[in-house]
């Protein structure tokens, strides 16, 4: 290997990707192809934490290794696999068990978060969900991860085991560090400014997906929940659905915030709101159509995972084989 450093993310193939998802997550992995070794993951294992339909949820894995692609990751530049192919994962979420307490685990947001929201189906995966988060991460001696700030917590717990794990025994891991972008971008829900915009929002106009022809998108901006003063203004205080909309704008046009409120400092919300709109479906049109496409070869996309998962195995058995030697396990021959 080269000296470059290593990165590891991944999405939950648990719903089409958002806008947010892509400007927070995907779009910036793009440009880290060439300054880290990058290892990009489908991470379909998380998902099964919460209900799902499993014909939906092996299609939506294949769509999402597609969007990956056609958002402009090079399967020839980075690793892209998924997470279930790759059998370590789950066997070094084990071992990490045996060192992590329960107590850490159900002191964790998003597990209060989601047991609340799923009432019905509060299971150990859910709770031990940000292990097999810390394993996906040490196997491959992550250096980077680039996260958004919902999941800062479960990276220190990853942090946290890691250096648990070194000094029980000898050192073994990477101790990951959070990457935050330097343009960092959260893009909020267009129904409830205040709420991050989630794939697995109840209400459809809350999100737009990457999914969503232009007419859904611009009819979506349309409704957008706003403030009644009409005036274009970065404001996130008082006006958090402008603010979110002109974030919005910005990061499909490269314009600034400041010659965003220029621009329409004589327009009102109505003329905003179809500019925002037509920005997105632009942007996305050119994904969406290079996704269906890589969906209509499924051939090549079946080799595209084989080879990542032969890439990712090979670093990921060499790891789990030094975890279980220092653990005290006999290894086969
Ligand atoms: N939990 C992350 C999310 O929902 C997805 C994820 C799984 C991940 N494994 C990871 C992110 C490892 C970074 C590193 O956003």
């Amino acid at each position: 290997m080269d000296d470059k450093k290593i990165m590891f993310s991944a999405v939950q193939p648990s719903g089409i990707p958002t806008i947010g998802n892509y400007v927070g997550a995907i779009k910036n992995w793009v440009d880290f192809q060439d300054e880290f070794n990058c290892i990009f993951s489908i991470a379909d294992l998380h998902t099964l934490t919460v209900k799902q339909e499993p014909s939906e949820l092996r299609a939506r894995s294949l769509e999402l290794l597609a969007l990956y692609i056609a958002c402009g990751l090079d399967p020839e530049k980075c690793i892209l696999f998924v997470q279930s192919h790759v059998h370590e994962h789950a066997e070094l979420t084990w071992i990490l068990n045996t060192i992590t307490y329960p107590g850490e685990l159900s002191r964790m947001t998003q597990f209060k978060d989601k047991s609340a929201r799923h009432a019905e189906n509060v299971n150990m995966g859910l709770m031990d969900y940000p292990v097999l988060m810390a394993s996906d991460i040490l196997l491959y001696n992550a250096h980077l991860v680039p996260v958004g700030a919902d999941q800062k917590q479960h990276l220190e717990i990853a942090r946290d085991l890691a250096i648990r794990f070194n000094n029980r025994y000898s050192p073994t891991f990477v101790v990951p560090e959070p990457y935050i972008p330097k343009v960092g971008a959260k893009v909020m829900s267009l129904s409830d400014p205040t709420k991050k915009m989630s794939k697995s929002d109840d209400n459809l106009n809350g999100f737009i997906s990457m999914n969503d022809d232009t007419d859904t998108i611009i009819r979506k901006f349309k409704r957008a929940v706003t403030d009644s003063d009409n005036k274009i203004v970065y404001d996130v205080e008082n006006k958090a659905g402008i603010s979110n909309l002109m974030t919005i704008y910005s990061l499909f046009t490269g314009l600034s915030l400041e010659s965003i409120e220029n621009e329409f400092s004589d327009k009102g919300y109505g003329d905003f709101k179809l500019k925002v709109g037509e920005a997105v479906a632009s942007g996305l049109k050119p994904i969406t159509d290079k996704k269906n496409d890589l969906l209509k070869n499924k051939d090549y996309l079946i080799k595209v995972m084989a080879d990542g998962r032969e890439k990712a195995s090979r670093i990921a058995m060499r790891t789990l084989k030094k975890v279980y030697r220092k653990v005290g396990l006999v290894l086969p021959e």
